[in-house]
Formats: C-alpha cells, structure tokens, sequence
C-alpha cells in the first residue's frame, strides 16, 4: 500500500486534498505543508474483536515513583509505565529545571533515566547537573533531533525518558520544519505508540506560545495521556504546577514549587506560604481561603481605590480575571450603595499567583471595601465565598475543608457564605457583611 500524502494549513489547519499557493478556508498565502498519512490497515492484518473487560487484568501498574512527595501524590502515586506525559510552560519558567531534578532523583532508587535534549549542548546539561547537585554516575543524557535515536533509546527499557522539547524533534515519516504542526503530530504520534509497546514512561516538554497554547495547538493534549502545566511570573519565585488531564490519576491538582539557586523545591505547606511580611494594619488586604486544588491555601488580595484624573477611570486586574473585577465593581455599586465612578480600581493577588476560584469573590469585594474606606480589616479575618449578581454571597466548592483549615491555622473571624447544611453560621447578603465590617455607610460614600 502506498502512503498518501495531503495537505494541512498551518494557519487554520484546513486540510487540502492537494498543494496550492493559498489556502482556501484562510486565504493565507504559503500556508500548506504535506502531511504523509500511512494507510491505516492492510487487508492481510487480524482484524481485532471486542472482548469481555473481566478477562483483562486490572493494570494497577506499578507507579514509578518520581521520589518528590507531592509531585507524585498529583500525578495519582507516580508515573505509570507506558505512560505519556506532556509538560508545557512558557519558555524559562523551569521546565527543563524540574525534569532534570526528577531525573537526579530517580536515579537515587537506580532507575535508568534518559534525558534528550534538542536544544541545549550536553556540556550545558552537565553544567545545570551540577548546579542542581544532580550529577549521577547514572544520569545519562542525549543530544538529538532526531525521533529515531528516541526510539532506539526506548529500546534500551530505561523506566523514563525526557524530550526535551518536541518542538525540536523531527520524524523521517513527515514533512516540514521541527515544530510545525505535521511534525509535531508525527513525533508525538510515534513516541506515543513506542511508550505503549514498550513500557517506557515519556515525558515531552512543550513549549507554550503568548496566547497560551502548546505550539503545534492542542492537539498534543489529546494524544498524550498527561497534561501538566507550569506556570507563574518568572520574576516571582512561585511555580505553579497544573494537573490539567490525568487518565490515571486526579484531574486540577496542582503543586507549588519555589524556584531556588539550586533548582525548584515542593512548598510542602502552601497553606501560610503568601502570607509572609504582611503589615495587617494597612487598609486595602484581605486574606482568602481559596481552594485552586484539593488542598486550600490562604492568599493576600490587596486593592487600591484612588481618586482618577481620567475621563475613563482604570480597572486592574492582576492574576485574576478583569472581568470578575467589573463584575464586582458593579455589584458593589448597585447593592452596597457605594461609588466608583470617580475612582480608580487596582486589585491584585500576591504571591505572583493567578487564581481562577470562585471563593475569591468576597475576599477581593472585603479588599475593595477597606481600601475605599482606608480601614484596615479585622486582623486574623478570613474570607471566601462567591458574589453573585443581586449580591448574595454563594457557598462554593470545598467549604468545609476551607472552613478546617481556616480554624486549624488559628484565623477568627471566618467570613464565608451559608451553607445548605449550616443555616446559623455564615453570611447571606454582601450588604450584612459591609455593615459587620465597616457599620452602616456613611453619607459620604453612599452613592
Ligand atoms: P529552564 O528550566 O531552562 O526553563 P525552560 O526549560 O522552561 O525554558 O529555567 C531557566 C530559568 O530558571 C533561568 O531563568 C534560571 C532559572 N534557574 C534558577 O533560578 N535556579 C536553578 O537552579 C536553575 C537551574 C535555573
Ligand atoms: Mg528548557
């Protein structure tokens, strides 16, 4: 059987049954690139028949464990063998950092690791090695583009090997340039199938472009079995590890490291970590138990409300959604009575974090609040819940777990919404709670 071969846009990836100067869903101009599609089945193959599930083993693999407490506990107790992990980040956030420290540290347990770089020389890889105190006798390492010398690797049965990055492989079987989407398609494609003969747990670095996608687009997270994200400001020390997909473990898991001189470590309790250096007589803070994860942690929300000088007052925004800002601001005005409409809004999360919990609501509404007013909130006060539009204040996922930990690390009060089960405690009305925290609006402020 002969391979076909057809065309894809790499603009809008539109296929093409045949080359063309333009594209005729986009229009753009040089956009196609051949595809080689092997046929999928020949007529001598078996053909393959359903079966009953009972006769197959249950395939609680044995993890292999990556020897980082957390890491392992997100990933569902390890990496599973034949497994395929995708990890994607913008470049410099750390990457390649963490893969090699898990590399060191499975090596201790004297598990043969492979690490094949694209991108950077084997001397820079023994330097970062060194840097991280990483350097085994054991910790073999490779420099190829090649997916062909991967494949030979894999044969070798290490428990794990690293590509480092897909976007710099190239197949023999597909057309185009290293990153393109026919390449990418192929490389993955191949590896995927090798790490499910072989055993061989693989994990791909990809790389995310500006809007957020791993180049190549999401195809990747369809063909893998993993999805992590790495994430944060890298002129923070705060790496947030995302669980984004897990066929065999917890989905929206995340770990948070701290990227230190020698490599990343787990903040092992994340539940005080953004809270250091917080002066609690300043207006314009408040404290959220927020829930990103299975396990909660507190950040800082801090607001600022200031005077504008601008036809169109400003709203920001930082690591949260803008949106939920002027969702608030609105709300604010309409329930609560108080105006904005001459004033500036900042509001930011600390820590460099970016949050996407509901329960963050009442916390930024409480930081907004004391900022307006310039009084500071109750010291030790708490807050989470979500603010809906005729503001009442919701319960949201994890209350009791939040409400635990909030009582474990000594915070009073709890501010937080009524629950189903606990009618008495807990708050209905926003209004309730911007007259328990700052009495009834003062002329001044009222809209
Ligand atoms: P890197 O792992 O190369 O990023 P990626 O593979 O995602 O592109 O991370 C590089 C950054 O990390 C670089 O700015 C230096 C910093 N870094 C540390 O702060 N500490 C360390 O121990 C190492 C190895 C790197
Ligand atoms: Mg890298």
């Amino acid at each position: 059987m002969k391979n076909k071969t057809s065309y894809i846009c790499k603009i809008c990836h539109a296929p093409a049954p045949r080359w063309q100067g333009q594209c005729s869903k986009c229009q753009a101009w040089n956009s196609l690139e051949a595809v080689v599609s092997t046929p999928l089945r020949s007529s001598t193959m078996t053909i393959t028949q359903p079966v009953d599930l009972r006769t197959i083993e249950t395939g609680v693999q044995d993890r292999t464990s990556t020897r980082m407490g957390s890491l392992d506990s997100v990933l569902g107790g390890g990496f599973v063998p034949g497994g395929v992990v995708l990890l994607g980040g913008e470049p410099g956030i750390g990457k390649s950092t963490l893969l090699l420290q898990v590399a060191g540290t499975m090596r201790e347990t004297g598990q043969q690791v492979i690490y094949v770089s694209g991108e950077e020389s084997l001397s820079q890889i023994r330097s970062r090695a060194d840097r991280l105190d990483m350097l085994d006798d054991q910790l073999l390492a490779m420099t190829t583009n090649a997916v062909e010398d991967i494949l030979a690797c894999m044969d070798q049965h290490p428990a794990l090997v690293i590509v480092d990055s897909i976007q710099t492989m190239v197949s023999s079987q597909a057309e185009g340039l290293p990153g393109s989407v026919a390449q990418v398609r192929a490389v993955a494609t191949t590896l995927v199938e090798r790490a499910k003969q072989s055993g061989v747990t693989v994990v791909l670095v990809g790389h995310v472009t500006k809007d957020g996608q791993i180049a190549g687009p999401k195809l990747l997270e369809h063909m893998v079995d993993t999805v992590l994200y790495l994430e944060g400001d890298k002129e923070l020390q705060v790496r947030i590890l995302r669980v984004v997909k897990n066929r065999f473990g917890p989905a929206n898991e995340l770990v948070l490291f701290e990227m230190r001189g020698q490599g990343m470590s787990i903040i092992e309790d994340p539940s005080t970590f953004f809270l250091q250096a917080r002066d609690t007589a300043l207006s314009g803070t408040a404290l959220v138990m927020c829930m990103e994860s299975q396990r909660p942690f507190v950040v800082e929300v801090q607001a600022l409300v200031t005077k504008t000088f601008l036809a169109f007052p400003r709203r920001t925004a930082l690591g949260f959604d803008a949106n939920r800002l002027h969702l608030l601001i609105a709300v604010m005005e309409k329930r609560l009575h108080v105006n904005f409409g001459q004033m500036d809004v900042y509001a930011k999360i600390g820590g460099g974090l970016r949050m996407k919990d509901p329960g963050m609501d009442l916390g930024i509404v409480a930081a907004l609040l004391s900022s307006l007013y310039d009084r500071p909130l109750p010291e030790g006060a708490v807050f989470w819940g979500e603010v809906d539009l005729n503001g009442q204040i919701r319960p949201v996922f994890g209350h009791d777990v939040r409400r635990k930990q909030a009582q474990n690390l000594g915070y009073s009060p709890l501010v937080h919404p009524k629950t189903s089960e606990a009618k008495t405690s807990g708050w209905g009305r926003l209004l309730d709670v911007q007259h328990m925290l700052f009495g009834a609006p003062s002329a001044k402020y009222s809209g």
